[in-house]
């Protein structure tokens, strides 16, 4: 197979991580006979210093002629005092709009070989975590309009709109269902319908789609309660399927319970076109061009990249074994460091992974 990928490393660890998964992509595909093909654009802040944009036109031009787009992160301290429209995030935003990726899958799993580093008690998470979170991205609060500011009686006021169509709503409610009858079909559906109005449309829709999968287990949760029931019981989840906001607090929730943000990858996926692949972790500047980032959720987002652009699930299936044999070994970087392990660096821990291929 000929696939073709634009690569946009980003910010902060952005690069030394997508060099990593690059440097796995190409041992897999050489082993199986691909070929690869790859472009490189800018997004977020380095972006913004070339060409004072977070999204040039070009880089949406070269995303779109892709067949998959890997990301690594945008985002840092220098371009944090901008105003919004001008900030990193601002093309990470444009990015999904553009190729119209409404569909954020984020797996929320907990690792045997990393259960020490889980945040939960053992008693708890004894039979592990194992959550989908599916999150609608192009939607909801963060897109809606009216947004401004303007002054009331007096005082500086700012607002936002959160709203839904039905068809927004569908589209995304198929996609979770879909992925529950792949899993152990059952979804939750998230929302606020005891508050808003917007939940209310939410549900109702939801409703009328699970007709159509009679075999899934469908419920319904307010999105404080699913809060509180991810640390208390994460298990009782199987596919959690939720709008733009909620989706992202409760998507960083589901992921750092499992004490390894570091290893989780994620999926942005359309109706048709490329999607975008990505590490759930941010570009942790902190750390940068120290050698220090730990490049398995970019590697594990190659993995999903393989199983959902190319359906090549037995090269999927390759890194995610390598990715284990490798944690089994005792390898470790700093984020999910215990003790009697060794530390790697970000290049070795590519390296290490590389040659398990
Ligand atoms: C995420 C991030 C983004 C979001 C930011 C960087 C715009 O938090 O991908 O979850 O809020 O969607
Ligand atoms: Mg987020």
């Amino acid at each position: 197979m000929k696939m073709k990928i634009c690569l946009m490393p980003g910010d902060g660890i952005g690069p030394e991580i997508v060099e990593q998964a690059v440097m796995v992509l190409d041992k897999v595909a050489d082993k199986f006979g691909h070929t690869v093909e790859y472009t490189e654009a800018l997004i977020g802040g380095v972006a913004i210093d070339a060409t004072k944009n977070p999204l040039p036109d070009e880089t949406v031009a070269k995303c779109k002629a892709a067949d998959a787009v890997l990301l690594g992160a945008v985002g840092g301290p220098k371009w944090d005092t901008l105003p919004g429209d001008q900030r990193p995030e601002k093309g990470l935003l444009g990015i999904r709009k553009a190729l119209g990726l409404f569909a954020n899958l984020r797996p929320a799993k907990l690792f045997p070989e990393l259960s020490k580093a889980c945040f939960l008690r053992p008693d708890i998470v004894q039979d592990g975590i194992d959550v989908m979170v599916v999150r609608e991205l192009t939607g909801g609060i963060y897109f809606g309009q009216p947004v401004g500011r303007d002054v009331r009686d007096g005082k500086r006021a700012a607002f936002n709109t959160m709203v839904y169509d039905e068809e927004e709503v569908r589209r995304i409610a198929r996609l979770a269902f879909e992925a529950a009858m792949k899993r152990e079909k059952r979804l939750c559906s998230v929302d606020k319908a005891n508050v808003l109005e917007v939940s209310r449309l939410w549900r109702e829709v939801v409703e009328e789609v699970a007709k159509e999968y009679p075999e899934v287990e469908l419920s319904h949760m307010y999105v404080d309660n699913a809060a509180m029931q991810l640390v208390r019981n994460p298990n009782q989840f199987d596919v959690i399927v939720t709008g733009n906001l909620f989706g992202d607090i409760l998507s960083d929730e589901a992921a750092v319970i499992t004490g390894s943000i570091g290893m989780l990858p994620s999926a942005s996926l359309g109706a048709s076109g490329p999607g975008l692949y990505e590490p759930i972790h941010g570009s942790a500047p902190d750390i940068a061009g120290q050698n220090k980032a730990n490049p398995l959720a970019t590697i594990l987002s190659i993995a999903m990249m393989l199983r959902y652009a190319f359906d090549l699930s037995k090269e999927a299936e390759v890194i995610e074994t390598a990715v284990q044999k490798v944690l089994q070994e005792g390898y470790r970087t700093g984020d999910i460091m215990e003790e009697g392990k060794s530390l790697v660096g970000c290049n070795t821990m590519g390296n290490l992974v590389a040659e398990r291929i």
